[in-house]
């Protein structure tokens, strides 16, 4: 049987950096992240007796690496569902993979959801989560809709994520601005084992769970400055903790950093906007929706902006019946 499902990437507010258990993706602290509309990975499975092999193609290309970590993946569900039948997947994302846009969110979750339906397997949002989380750790946050909490745990089945606010608990948008398309140098997973060789990271993780509440509190009151000078520092203390990190990882591009001034030029004008930064060069902004218009005139000037994808919240992991084959 094939079965399909789309799962949108994510971003997140308050950050997941750093593993507490490398295997399990158990993170060092619990991360806050809303889905994104206009972000998102499709999956076609079909587990057939007849195939000798998996056969794995992530946008359109046989990568060896991508190729054994989905494998790996599939692995867990297939000992999960009793049956060793090999595998066809197609998995396409509608944008850059790896330009710092969470893309392994998307895929796990879409294929955590495509594969474990396929299997036979009946889980709960929550066992999802679980599930994919062991693919890739924010992968875990695309399963439930809207905004949501990755509550850390402190074993494998109590690190999973949940939705706090539905998508339209509040309307903003979301620009993602890509700065380059190239695979980025340091891939998340190994950023997040260079963090604990950064002095910061005690203190970061000291702070974290008064962030949390925080988020929480700005998000339900929908307090759009606090809740943006929040996130902005978030984003700067996770760069804080790649550039401190040894060896350093810089993510950022010099476009980076023009976005950056003009984020702030824009908020010296009048026009509330910030930004956050995931493990790559390209930025994300965010504002109220009314202002997406004047934000996305305004940074489509900045030199070396790439592209501009437009986001607003939205719901988590789905199963579709359009097949990729
Ligand atoms: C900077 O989920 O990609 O985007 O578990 O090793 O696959 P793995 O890491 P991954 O890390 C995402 C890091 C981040 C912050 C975040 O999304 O919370």
């Amino acid at each position: 049987m094939k079965v399909t499902a789309v799962a949108p990437a994510n971003l997140a507010f308050i950050k997941y950096w750093g593993k507490a258990d490398e295997a399990l993706r158990l993170p060092l602290n619990s991360s806050i992240s809303v889905n994104l509309s206009n972000l998102n990975t499709t999956t076609t499975v079909e587990f057939a007796k007849k195939l000798t092999k998996d056969e794995v193609i992530i946008n359109g290309k046989e990568d060896e690496k991508t190729t054994q970590r989905a494998i790996k993946h599939l692995n867990k569900i297939r000992r999960l569902a009793g049956f060793d039948d090999k595998i066809k997947v197609i998995s396409q994302n509608n944008f850059p993979k790896a330009a710092g846009l969470a893309s392994s969110s998307s895929a796990f979750a879409s294929l955590t959801l495509a594969a474990s339906k396929a299997a036979g397997l009946k889980l709960s949002k929550k066992e999802l989560s679980i599930l994919a989380r062991q693919g890739s750790g924010s992968a875990c946050r695309s399963i439930p809709g809207g905004f949501v909490e990755w509550i850390k745990g402190e074993k494998s089945d109590s690190s999973y994520a949940r939705s706090l606010f539905p998508a339209d608990h509040w309307s903003i948008s979301i620009l993602a601005l890509v700065v380059e398309k190239e695979q980025k140098k340091t891939s998340s997973s190994q950023g997040h084992k260079l963090a604990k060789t950064s002095p910061f990271l005690a203190a970061r993780v000291e702070r974290i769970e008064e962030k949390i509440k925080q988020i929480k509190k700005f998000v339900k009151e929908k307090n759009f400055t606090q809740f943006g000078q929040l996130v902005e520092g978030e984003a700067l203390e996770l760069h804080a903790i790649c550039l401190t990190s040894n060896p350093p990882i810089i993510y950022w591009q010099p476009a980076t950093l023009e976005i950056i001034i003009t984020v702030q030029k824009m908020r010296r004008s009048g026009l509330p906007v910030y930004f956050t930064i995931d493990a790559g060069s390209s930025v994300f902004l965010i504002g109220e929706k009314k202002n997406e218009k004047t934000i996305k005139e305004r940074v489509t000037k900045v030199r070396g902006v790439k592209e501009i994808i437009v986001n607003h919240p939205s719901g988590g992991a789905r199963l579709v019946k359009k097949h990729l084959f």
